[in-house]
């Protein structure tokens, strides 16, 4: 029997703030319901442990991978791709399938980055969706950009996706796609030129993280919740250099011991929805 099951889909995500999870695991109803078994993979615990050879050797048993990243700053998030890029070309028959949750303002090229990533290791690509998720950069605002998704109005693209891979993948005909299916020209058009460099000149304005030692109950939640393995302690709180601005540990100190002064920054994401508003309508959309 062929060592790769196909009745196993792997689903691999990146998820800081739970949207990308929560998107995989709603595909993953999808693909479930159409026969397949799915199993999970939390990216974040490989990228810690430094361990891509622990990670590319459990993803070599599937017939099917689905990878699930957020959008930054039109991006697939560099420590992600770097774990991505580790993956060894294929010898056997394997397929890959790709989610970008993105906060409504931009999904920009990260599904095309997905692909072509996946294309080079010979994969063949059964499909791609852009998921409409709150965002993460306003989670202390009292109205988020696209609040509360992943929502009710996601759940049925999201399961059909996940249908319509287990269909591409058990099709007689060998059904796969090119990385240049998974780009959105109207907006790459316009992402390429000076606004995609707004857009991550944005990101550097990014405020630090304080830390009031006097709150701290040295409960580790924030060390657990970095995806990244970028915080320490010992005697003191630590930050090392490996910090992708996603303000996870902000959000889940339940002590309020960390803090970001991101309300400042609101106006600018507002400001950003409102330009890009008629090229990105900030929906979810099967792209391929
Ligand atoms: C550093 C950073 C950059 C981001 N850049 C974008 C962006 O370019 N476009 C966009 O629509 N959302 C952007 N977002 C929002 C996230 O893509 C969105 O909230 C996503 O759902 C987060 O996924 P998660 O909940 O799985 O962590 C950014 C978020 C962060 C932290
Ligand atoms: S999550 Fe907050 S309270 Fe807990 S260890 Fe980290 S900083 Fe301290
Ligand atoms: S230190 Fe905080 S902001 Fe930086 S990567 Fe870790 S969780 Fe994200």
């Amino acid at each position: 029997m062929d060592r790769l099951s196909v009745e196993k889909a792997a689903l691999v995500y990146f998820s800081p703030h739970g949207a990308t999870k929560k998107a995989a695991e709603t595909v993953a109803g999808g693909i479930r319901s159409a026969g397949l078994h799915c199993d999970y993979f939390d990216a974040s615990r490989f990228i810690k442990k430094g361990n891509a050879s622990e990670f590319h050797v459990q993803l070599s048993y599937y017939k099917m991978i689905v990878i699930g990243t957020p959008v930054y700053s039109g991006h697939v998030p560099e420590v992600f791709r770097d774990l991505l890029e580790k993956i060894p070309s294929l010898v056997e028959n394997q397929t890959a399938a790709f989610i970008t949750a993105y906060g409504g303002i931009n999904s920009g090229t990260a599904l095309y980055e997905l692909a072509s990533i996946f294309s080079r290791k010979n994969y063949r690509l059964l499909g791609g969706i852009k998921v409409a998720a709150e965002h993460c950069l306003m989670f202390q605002s009292k109205d988020p950009i696209n609040s509360g998704r992943p929502g009710n109005e996601d759940i049925q693209p999201l399961v059909a996706f996940g249908k319509c891979l287990v269909e591409r993948l058990t099709s007689r005909e060998r059904i796969g796609y090119q990385p240049r299916d998974f780009m959105d020209k109207s907006l790459i058009r316009r992402m390429t030129g000076p606004l995609q460099g707004a857009m991550s000149g944005a990101r550097s304005m990014l405020p630090a993280i304080n830390w009031d030692e006097g709150l701290c109950t040295r409960c580790g939640d924030c060390v657990s919740v970095c995806p990244t393995g970028n915080i320490l302690f010992d005697d003191k709180l630590r930050f090392f250099d490996r910090c992708i601005h996603c303000f996870a540990c902000v959000r889940f100190c339940p002590e309020r011991s960390l803090t970001a002064p991101l309300d400042k920054g609101e106006e600018l994401l507002l400001r950003m929805r409102n330009k890009l508003a008629k090229h990105e309508k900030g929906d979810t959309v099967q792209v391929v």
